[in-house]
């Protein structure tokens, strides 16, 4: 049962226009706020429609492998695939793994270099037919987790770092965003810090979780020079494993806590992000 409903204000203040009626727990049939996340990443796209007032996902979600090499069109048509597996005609936000400023990929560290320059949200927006907003992943991820995860109701500097293919950032002061860090690219050791504490890394490298660990908190001690955060979330893939590794890290003086929605992140986040564009 679905059903479009006119431009209005959800409880969290944002406006939308997708919406779809369905069965509560009690059976009877409520008005949920929807619209369709897609998390775009270097070996993996997926994608689901999310709940915006609860901030999950409203069915499960659908993945497809990236295609490799990962050149803009192939991407687009694998966006598409996501998106057609559920019908979806309203609104969509995607995450990319790079910098994003008005609409355009400006870096793409893990991605075909064809995305740096590219105005990628008029490629999705051509190939989908729909109204698109395209974020950095890591942004995304940190704006769900400071609405419905581990930093909701925080204030002071929060800070997230998605640990995967690469490292990804989302720096937060009282709540709001400073978009397109980077933080993953910070010097350590003379590398490229994500070349080195990813969890990429760790896989490649068949590091044991406490030499991992080190080098996480070598990382998390620089940044913490730095930005001297009252938290760091720690987000990614490896957020699943937090107890293999974050007992393991010390001397940080920030608060240090696992990501809580885990691999739905990105997608709620670029929900959430298209929902405010509207
Ligand atoms: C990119 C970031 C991205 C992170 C996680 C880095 O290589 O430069 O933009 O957020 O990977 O995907």
């Amino acid at each position: 049962m679905s059903g479009e409903s006119p431009r209005r204000k959800n409880s969290s203040g944002w406006t939308h226009r997708a919406s779809r009626l369905r069965p509560s727990a009690s059976g009877s049939i409520v008005e949920s706020v929807q619209i369709f996340g897609v998390d775009i990443g270097g070996s993996g796209i997926k994608g689901a429609p999310v709940d915006l007032d609860s901030g999950e996902l409203a069915e499960e979600r659908y993945k497809v492998a990236t295609p490799q090499p990962s050149a803009p069109d192939a991407v687009a048509d694998a966006v598409a695939e996501v998106v057609g597996h559920f019908g979806w005609t309203g609104p969509v936000g995607m995450t990319f793994p790079g910098v994003v400023t008005g609409g355009v990929t400006r870096t793409a560290a893990n991605m075909d270099k064809q995305w740096i320059g590219l105005d990628t949200h008029a490629l999705l927006g051509a190939r989908l037919g729909l109204p698109v907003t395209v974020l950095n992943d890591a942004d995304a991820a940190g704006i769900a987790e400071m609405a419905f995860g581990a930093g909701r109701d925080r204030d002071g500097t929060v800070i997230l770092l998605t640990f995967g293919t690469g490292i990804g950032s989302a720096v937060f002061t009282d709540g709001r965003l400073v978009r397109n860090t980077e933080l993953g690219h910070l010097e350590l050791h003379g590398r490229d810090a994500e070349t080195h504490a990813s969890s990429k890394a760790k896989e490649d490298e068949k590091l044991s979780w406490a030499h991992w660990a080190r080098r996480v908190q070598k990382y998390l001690a620089h940044v913490e020079m730095l930005f001297s955060p009252d938290l760091f979330i720690i987000g990614g893939g490896v957020s699943r494993e937090a107890d293999r590794f974050l007992p393991l890290i010390e001397g940080i003086r920030a608060e240090i806590v696992p990501a809580t929605l885990r691999n739905s992140a990105g997608i709620v986040g670029a929900a959430m992000t298209a929902s405010r564009a509207r």
